[in-house]
């Protein structure tokens, strides 16, 4: 199977999680795309959803999937989102797609957090991947220095058209190449407390309680 046939292989696998949900919690990227292609056939089911970025809203909205502000509505019962990587203990790297923030507090509101990945995505350690950090962008320079106390090795996202990337909040990504996380939730209180940085991309103090694998020829649920 492709990497792609994977994530659509573990997006199908997640839809038996959002069985008897009125609204479900949607993340955002490529696997979470596959996720909601498949909820519009079962769209008659459920209420809405609430969406962690512009992309996920505007992908629900065209195949008719109601989307609530988070505001409107209590507690979610169930978040399915994609993560970068996904260590045994759970503990995510996300915000590959730069809607971090969003996927944060989605995830916060969340009674259960299903991570749907394929199988590349799973390491020991957290930090292969570039860490983002959403920063206000007045504060980006010194954020950057002080990533670079914490050994990383800071690079402001570009977009294709070489303008600094800018995320659904009006802010810049710094990608944070060559963290070893040992510790991920203490990394992430330090991160997270620096003047300036929005939140990184570290979903570790709230980690996953499901993790689905797409492995080709099954799905391993953790
Ligand atoms: C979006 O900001 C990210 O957190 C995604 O959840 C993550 O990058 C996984 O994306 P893919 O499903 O596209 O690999």
């Amino acid at each position: 199977m492709t990497q792609d046939e994977l994530k659509r292989q573990v997006a199908e696998a997640a839809l038996k999680y959002v069985k008897d949900v009125p609204i479900i919690g949607v993340g955002t990227g490529s696997t979470v795309n596959h996720f909601i292609d498949f909820l519009a056939d079962i769209k008659q089911d459920f209420e809405g959803a609430v969406s962690s970025s512009r992309m996920s809203t505007e992908r629900m909205q065209k195949i008719g999937i109601r989307v609530f502000d988070l505001n409107e509505v209590g507690d979610i019962e169930v978040y399915v989102d994609g993560a970068d990587e996904v260590t045994p203990h759970k503990a995510m790297l996300k915000g590959g797609g730069g809607a971090l923030t969003r996927e944060k507090i989605v995830a916060a509101a969340s009674k259960k957090f299903i991570c749907i990945v394929d199988e590349t995505k799973t390491v020991d350690v957290l930090g292969k991947f570039p860490l983002p950090v959403e920063v206000i962008p007045m504060s980006r320079s010194y954020v950057a220095r002080e990533m670079v106390k914490l050994g990383g090795q800071p690079v402001l996202r570009m977009t294709k058209e070489g303008v600094p990337f800018i995320s659904d909040n009006h802010c810049e990504i710094l990608d944070v190449h060559n963290l070893n996380i040992l510790d991920p939730i203490a990394l992430e209180k330090t991160i997270n407390n620096i003047p300036g940085v929005i939140t990184c991309g570290l979903f570790a103090m709230r980690g996953a309680d499901v993790v689905l694998i797409g492995a080709g020829d099954k799905v391993i649920t953790r």
